[in-house]
């Protein structure tokens, strides 16, 4: 028997919601398998169940054969299994090193009971070497920015000698570059025999590096397969239990001179040293896309133009040049921002979905706005339903969604104001495929009703199907902007990269 990792009959419930419905699986020495399925299937409960943060109300789960029986997180890593968790994992005050060596700090000789420092930044660095060396092992976890701190959690997982290791969406948040990295990590964690079970919902990644993919719905296994034996089309289907067509917004010939109107209008856009003098102009009803490489500058466009980071330039909103640009006096203006990182800036856990979809449009109204369970609730109501947040319940605090629903549930706040501009970074991360058509649906429903939308992704393909036009930007300066109609992706790669010294 070579598996590392097998699970037999797990179930679990919350209240109402049986999450995890007698999922079987195993995972052998040196295979990657991939757990699909669609937000909210229950993939992050069955990780949670294996890591020990919870425990199973039937069935069980053996690591290398032991059984994992009172189930804690400790036990849970004394029998070998190493978690990267989904991106709104909690993260404590701690340094980078001591989180990459958390279970086997150095002491000093003779004094066991103190950290030795010296140790401890020497091994952090080793641990960190071929993942992310340019990470600063002393900067404190809670200073860095998502991507980094997820290699940081791949890193720890990686050398901590683990049978198995699980990772929940670990590429959600990186680069492209940071991506490779991963990768190489995993073929050498599979070379030394590691087993790993592997989440995302790019099925671009599971056909590279998955050997078997299980695909759960609604909790339950519905089908297991060699990754090389099926289609991404048959794929797909089994994971959202239908045939879906990819989405491709028409794009309607550009008129070159059009009323002259603009929804937005931005002109020297510049953060000291990131951003140099940024000019774009998208009109109501368009959609404009901007790509860049990590660290190109683009990821910083967004909080620029919400005044969320300090810049200078102009921003004219619907004709209005904004005076001062603040977070909440964009707002006013009608420029919804969906922020990339929703734990920074997004959703307040613990109150329900109908209050957390509602609050963008309540600040508005200001001192006029009346905060009441049925305003709440009637918002919370229609935006679960209109985009499939499950449960469809408002009542439900966000903490308790899937990582997908809940950044649906800060996309329905921000189209519950109906926005003259809607800015979108990353809208779609986490998202499961299914779910992403019908957010593309509903982004280009909001411009066909006139707003001027503005979609940064990392993700090309979702640029090509939704944007009419797409700016690249390089090292720090938006180098073109191309009608997507004459460009393909690679020629938009090979502009991002173009500016850099490589
Ligand atoms: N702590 C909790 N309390 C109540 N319900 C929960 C809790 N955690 C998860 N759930 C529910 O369990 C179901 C499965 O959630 P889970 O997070 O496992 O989904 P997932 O497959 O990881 O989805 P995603 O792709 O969006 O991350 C969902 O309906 C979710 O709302
Ligand atoms: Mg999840």
């Amino acid at each position: 028997m070579t598996a590392v990792l097998r699970c037999d009959g797990v179930h679990k419930r919350f209240g109402a919601t049986h999450a995890v419905r007698g999922v079987s699986l195993h995972v052998d020495r040196g295979e990657v398998v991939a757990l699909l399925g669609e937000n909210g299937a229950g993939k992050s409960t069955l990780v949670r169940c294996v890591a020990g943060e919870i425990v199973p109300d039937e069935g069980g789960v053996w690591v290398n054969g032991a059984h994992l029986e009172q189930a804690t997180p400790a036990r849970a890593a004394q029998l070998g299994v190493a978690v990267v968790h989904q991106e709104l994992s909690y993260v404590g005050p701690t340094s980078v090193a001591e989180n990459l060596l958390l279970a086997r700090l150095p002491r000093r000789r003779g004094a066991p009971f103190l950290l030795d420092r010296r140790r401890l930044v020497e091994q952090a660095r080793e641990a960190l070497a071929r993942i992310a060396p340019d990470i600063d092992v002393r900067a404190r976890m809670a200073d860095l920015r998502v991507g980094d701190r997820q290699l940081v959690e791949i890193a720890r997982a990686v050398g901590s000698g683990a049978a198995v290791v699980l990772m929940d969406e670990p590429t959600a948040a990186l680069t492209a570059a940071e991506v490779e990295k991963l990768f190489t990590a995993v073929a050498s964690l599979r070379e030394h025999g590691v087993g790993i079970l592997y989440i995302s919902h790019r099925l671009d990644e599971i056909q590279r590096i998955a050997d078997r993919a299980v695909v759960l719905r609604d909790g339950a296994v519905v089908g297991t397969q060699r990754v090389g034996d099926v289609s991404r089309q048959e794929l797909v289907a089994q994971i959202v239990g239908r045939q879906i067509d990819a989405f491709r917004r028409e794009h309607h010939a550009e008129p070159e001179v059009g009323d002259g109107r603009r929804s937005l209008e931005v002109t020297g856009l510049s953060v000291p040293g990131r951003l140099r003098s940024l000019d774009l102009a998208i009109r109501p009803g368009e959609i404009l896309g901007l790509y860049g490489l990590a660290g190109s500058g683009v990821e910083l466009v967004a909080k620029a133009l919400v005044g969320a980071v300090p810049s200078s330039g102009e921003v004219t909103v619907a004709g209005r040049r904004l005076s001062r640009r603040t977070p909440a006096t964009c707002r006013k203006a009608g420029f919804a921002h969906v922020p990339s990182d929703r734990r920074e800036e997004g959703i307040f856990p613990l109150l329900p979905v109908g209050t957390n979809v509602a609050i963008a449009a309540l600040a508005d109204r200001g001192a006029a706005a009346v905060v009441t369970r049925a305003t709440d609730r009637a918002a919370g109501r229609r935006w679960t339903q209109e985009l499939d947040i499950r449960p469809r319940d408002p009542d439900v605090p966000v903490a308790a969604l899937s990582g997908g629903n809940q950044q649906k549930s800060i996309f329905a706040r921000w189209l519950a104001i109906e926005p003259k501009v809607f800015v979108l970074d990353e809208p779609t991360k986490g998202v499961d495929v299914g779910a992403k058509s019908q957010m593309y649906e509903l982004i280009a429903r909001v411009a066909e009703q006139g707003a001027g939308v503005l979609v940064i992704s990392s993700e090309l393909p979702e640029l090509m199907s939704l944007c009419s036009r797409i700016g690249v930007v390089t090292r720090g300066e938006l180098v073109g902007t191309y009608p997507t109609a004459t460009v393909d992706e690679q020629r938009i790669v090979d502009l991002a990269i173009g500016g850099h010294d490589r």
